[in-house]
């Protein structure tokens, strides 16, 4: 080798055990831990054999980004096929062109300025929930189950104009146990086809068709109705394929109604309970969020303009979700080789990439485990990677609804923060699990004080 050329790149270093048939690696339970651990080893990637397959775990923002804005070698992974048993061909779940021309279709729906007609929606909703609490007295609540409950009833009415109501009850129920056997389902090695009758084969069915049905039924009665609704269903009805003109099959319409309906409201109702949690621990950021409501807003109703100016309320949301994101990984396939960096990225490997690890990198985030919000100030994050901090995600797959996300979350945060006090149960430890999406196991019960 001459002096100007560069060395063949080499495979990322990794544990040299095949994970599978390691006994000090517990991959069922701790899933997590060990990615942590990984990260911590490894200097930004790693490669591990799980089985018969390869899986590069990377942490290095560099090379986050590498694969985010590569969607042609990195595609949506093996895993995504499992949630295509609920979300059929939806945005987060198909690819290829059919996903790029439902996303130019849906992208336009979710921009800042067709937000402005939600934040009344959204509000009145927090409203009813906090007018329940008021009526209950001070006691202690499982906010999980709560905050549920209430972008539940936010997504609700701002896809579908309904409440959450009997019907949605059921869907609800339905989504629960299916996310759960997903969940469940994503950590076994050997995964039956759903026709081999098996009891959480046969549940899982039977809840998907009583998700369906619903949904069915919600597009049919609204296709027949001429009355003028303002929300994403009659968004989503309406637009319009440029070139063809035409509009979504029900089938469409199906997928992307039970995608933004889940996507929409787990997410952001685990992102919620740890903010809580968190205010409850932090009994001071509380107070400055109430102040800085009750500075923008006067005691008066919520505004898009105002939500503008909720800057210290903002940097608590993503403090909160630097610690715990609701995604907390996130994985792609490998579609051909590849260089990154020094090292040989092999056609049929799974990337792996875990925000929840990311943001807990002494490297990235100094004293990682402490809560400050303030890390969040633009002076502050001046100099930070911008995959540093991924809680949406990256490139052309990014979360389609993160500035609605992130204004359903300012405004929850700001009407439950100015109106009661949080505080830990004493006992109360939190513990997480990371199912589809990372969430509070057992609940998250804090005392709330009107
Ligand atoms: C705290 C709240 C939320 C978080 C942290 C979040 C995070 C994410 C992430 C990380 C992805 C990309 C996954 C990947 O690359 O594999 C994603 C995709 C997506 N999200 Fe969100 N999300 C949130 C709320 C929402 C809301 C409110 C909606 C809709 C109303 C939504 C709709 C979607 C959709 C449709 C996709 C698929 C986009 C595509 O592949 O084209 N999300 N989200």
């Amino acid at each position: 080798m001459n002096a100007t050329q560069t060395p063949a790149p080499v495979l990322p270093p990794g544990p040299k055990k095949n994970l599978l048939f390691d006994k000090d690696v517990d991959l069922r339970h701790d899933t997590i831990g060990l990615l942590v651990r990984g990260s911590r080893e490894y200097n930004g990637i790693s490669r591990s054999r799980l089985g018969p397959r390869y899986f590069v775990h990377i942490t290095n923002p560099e090379f986050i980004e590498h694969v985010f804005t590569h969607g042609d070698i990195y595609v949506k992974s093996n895993e995504n096929k499992e949630l295509k048993f609920l979300l059929g061909n939806g945005l987060l779940t198909s690819g290829g062109s059919f996903w790029l021309k439902q996303r130019r279709l849906i992208q336009p729906l979710f921009h800042k300025q067709r937000l402005t007609g939600f934040v009344q929606k959204i509000s009145e909703t927090c409203d009813s929930l906090i007018a329940e609490w008021k009526a209950s007295g001070s006691e202690t609540k499982d906010i999980h189950e709560e905050m549920t409950r209430l972008t539940l009833g936010i997504v609700s009415k701002t896809l579908l104009s309904t409440d959450a109501s009997a019907d949605f009850k059921q869907v609800s129920h339905a989504l629960e146990i299916l996310m759960k056997g997903l969940g469940k389902r994503s950590v076994r090695l050997v995964k039956f086809p759903y026709w081999v009758p098996l009891p959480s084969h046969f549940e899982m069915r039977r809840e998907r068709k009583i998700l369906d049905d619903t949904v069915q039924q919600i597009i049919a009665a609204r296709r027949a109705d001429k009355s003028q609704y303002h929300d994403l269903l009659t968004m989503l009805m309406e637009v319009e394929d440029a070139d063809t003109s035409e509009r979504m099959t029900n089938e469409q319409l199906r997928d992307e109604v039970i995608t933004i309906f889940l996507a929409g409201h787990e997410t952001t109702a685990n992102g919620m309970a740890f903010a809580l949690y968190h205010i409850a621990k932090h009994p001071e950021v509380r107070e400055k969020i109430a102040a800085e409501v009750m500075r923008v807003f006067k005691g008066g109703p919520v505004t898009f303009e105002g939500l503008m100016q909720l800057d210290y309320t903002t940097r608590v949301i993503k403090e909160s979700m630097r610690l715990y994101p609701p995604p907390w990984i996130m994985a792609r396939l490998v579609t051909q080789d590849d260089v990154m960096g020094e090292y040989l990225i092999k056609k049929g490997d799974e990337i792996v990439m875990s925000p929840y690890c990311v943001h807990r990198l002494e490297s990235l985030w100094p004293e990682p485990e402490k809560f400050d919000p303030d890390r969040f100030l633009p002076e502050n994050m001046k100099n930070m990677h911008r995959y540093a901090y991924f809680p949406f995600g990256g490139g052309a797959r990014q979360c389609i609804g993160n500035n609605f996300a992130m204004m359903e979350m300012q405004i929850m945060l700001a009407c439950l923060a100015s109106q009661f006090q949080f505080s830990l149960v004493p006992g109360f430890k939190l513990e997480i699990e990371p199912l589809v999406t990372l969430r509070p196991k057992g609940g998250l019960k804090l005392a709330v004080e009107v």
